[in-house]
């Protein structure tokens, strides 16, 4: 630091404090970064960090301490060799698409019954720039596999457990599928979280996440991530330092600390989203329940194979008997516990129309050929005490 003692008041206003050489101790929790700005001793140094010989920081909508530390932690609980943060899970979603090969001419065989705005995103922007989507149902494996001979995709993308319809995908199958096809294989592991499945471990070239939801799972926080090779997060880099979608410090570390409960909340989460299934399969007026952990549900061996003995998610959907959407926006309101927010995998329990919210984008012929009905709502468990959020599920379904 320079001597500012016979420098002006204005001039010691802005660089008195500043600049002070690293301490002898380490923190404990990492601290926030905000500089936007970074030295070293030369220029000739400076110039080594640009070229990528040295180490270091030049611009953080490249890369920035507190977001590196985000995704290392990522990277370790992925069991990926790296990790690249955006600001949100959209953005992951679209730089993963970029880098793995979307462009114009190539195909995406898609799942159907993906997030709404990841298939606005591949029908509506990407198909402008005349990237081909192929929808199927990522369950059908035959239909998959025709699809692939048939389109010749660049990419496979699905989502292991599916919002909303709750459809869990066979990913290592997909993965040999894609990759003795050439295409590479992208895995919105959104809803299942590290904490229950793994998808690079099986093959996934790319896993995404809305860090908004169960990684930093307070609900005050947008983020997104991608876990890939290192090799595909250099693509991932130079690409984002011309999309600029980068995550800002004060969010990776929001982030950071949401992952250090992630096993507590995401056991709780489970264990609640186990007994509100279990309760809504019984009551009368529900006619459907969609949860891996329901013995009834189409994939629950594979889901108990694929999330090794660690539970089913926090996440269910259920449908209303004769409910239309007047109906279901009354249950709602009358929900005094449960939240309708427009989220998933906080501590708080949540509950959402997809018909009218996440899946709005859709146009109904779209909704009814991916199987969301209006009487369809999504619930997603917090970590609340079950007897709670039974009792006022019960009084809002009465109501
Ligand atoms: C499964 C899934 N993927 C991606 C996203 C997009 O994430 P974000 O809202 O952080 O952009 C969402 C958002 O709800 C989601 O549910």
């Amino acid at each position: 630091m320079q001597n500012l003692s016979r420098k002006a008041f204005q001039t010691r206003a802005v660089h008195a404090g500043e600049r002070t050489p690293p301490a002898d101790y380490t923190p404990v929790s990492t601290p926030i970064w905000p500089s936007v700005g970074y030295l070293y001793e030369s220029m000739n140094d400076t110039d080594a960090v640009f070229e990528g010989t040295k180490s270091g920081y030049v611009y953080p909508r490249y890369a920035s301490p507190t977001v590196s530390a985000f995704e290392q932690a990522l990277a370790s609980l992925e069991g990926a060799e790296a990790v690249q943060a955006y600001a949100t899970g959209m953005a992951a979603i679209h730089a993963a698409l970029l880098a793995g090969g979307a462009r114009a001419g190539a195909t995406v065989v898609a799942a159907l019954d993906v997030y709404g705005a990841t298939f606005s995103l591949l029908r509506g922007l990407l198909g402008t720039l005349e990237v081909k989507v192929r929808w199927v149902d990522a369950t059908d494996l035959p239909a998959v596999e025709a699809a692939i001979h048939e389109s010749h995709p660049a990419l496979l993308m699905v989502e292991t457990i599916s919002n909303p319809l709750l459809k869990v995908a066979d990913i290592p199958t997909l993965a040999k599928l894609a990759h003795a096809n050439g295409a590479v294989l992208l895995v919105d592991n959104t809803f299942a979280s590290p904490y229950l499945y793994t998808p690079t471990a099986d093959g996934a070239d790319y896993v995404i996440h809305s860090a908004t939801k169960y990684l930093a799972g307070h609900g005050d926080v947008m983020a997104g991530v991608v876990a890939t090779s290192t090799e595909n997060k250099q693509r991932l880099y130079e690409i984002n330092k011309l999309l600029g979608a980068t995550l800002g410090p004060f969010e990776a570390w929001l982030s950071l600390r949401g992952l250090k409960t992630l096993p507590l909340r995401l056991h709780q989460q489970c264990q609640n989203a186990q007994r509100v299934a279990d309760w809504l399969e019984k009551h009368p007026r529900i006619v459907r329940v969609n949860y891996p952990g329901l013995s009834a549900h189409r994939q629950h061996e594979l889901a108990a194979s694929l999330f090794g003995g660690r539970g089913f998610g926090g996440m269910l959907s259920f449908e209303i008997a004769q409910a239309d959407k007047a109906k279901v926006f009354h249950f709602m309101e009358a929900l005094e516990l449960c939240l309708p927010a427009t989220t998933l995998g906080d501590v708080y329990s949540l509950v959402l129309h997809p018909a009218s919210s996440s899946h709005r984008s859709l146009t109904p012929a779209e909704r009814a050929r991916v199987g969301i009905p209006d009487g369809l709502v999504r619930l997603s468990a917090g970590i609340e005490d079950v007897n709670d959020i039974l009792a006022d599920l019960e009084q809002a379904l009465s109501a």
